[in-house]
């Protein structure tokens, strides 16, 4: 399968932060947070593979600032590397300052997706070719974060996760 740049995937969704999305202190919910990265994620997922995709682990999310009521939200995804069937995908999370327009940077977060069959069956994606620094460094940390992931899940031995121990060993 040819390769694809991280940038074939980005995908970038704006929304407001609505009243009925807010918890007692007028601040954007964790969780309706969490929906709106899975769903541009999943599109980032679906753009690289241009197959069904299901989400299959939550790595690692940050809530960095609080979201406003009334907040003009950016969430960006693109892949940042993709194995045999899944694909890690990196998402920012952005925040306008009404005034000025500055954007400053509210959360972070990274999911895994699986693409499949029409059966739910895992099946090859191409594989993820990047170019910018940025991008190379994502792509060198997305198998340490794998390994990490599936030894949390129990699907993969401490001592088979090589590139992660050595992050420790250095
Ligand atoms: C995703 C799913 C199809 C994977 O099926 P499976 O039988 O575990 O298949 P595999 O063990 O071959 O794993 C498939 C890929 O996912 C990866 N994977 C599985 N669990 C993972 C985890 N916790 N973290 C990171 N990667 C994981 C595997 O390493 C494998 O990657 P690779 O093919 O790139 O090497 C299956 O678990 C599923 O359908 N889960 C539910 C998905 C869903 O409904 N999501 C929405 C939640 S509401």
């Amino acid at each position: 399968m040819e390769a694809k740049h991280p940038q074939d995937s980005r995908t970038v969704m704006t929304d407001l932060v609505l009243p009925s999305e807010t918890n007692p202190l007028k601040n954007l919910f964790g969780g309706e947070l969490l929906a709106r990265m899975d769903r541009a994620a999943s599109i980032a997922a679906r753009r690289h593979s241009r197959r069904i995709v299901v989400t299959v682990s939550v790595n690692h999310v940050a809530f960095k600032k609080t979201v406003p009521l009334g907040s003009v939200v950016t969430v960006e995804a693109s892949i940042s590397r993709a194995f045999n069937s899944s694909m890690e995908v990196v998402i920012d999370v952005w925040i306008e300052d009404r005034e000025s327009g500055i954007r400053s940077r509210a959360n972070d977060a990274i999911y895994t997706f699986v693409a499949v069959d029409e059966s739910g069956s895992p099946v090859p994606v191409p594989p993820i070719e990047p170019q910018t620094d940025l991008e190379k460094e994502r792509f060198d940390a997305a198998l340490r974060r794998k390994q990490l992931s599936l030894v949390l899940a129990g699907k993969m031995k401490p001592q088979e996760a090589t590139e992660l121990k050595a992050l420790f060993m250095e």
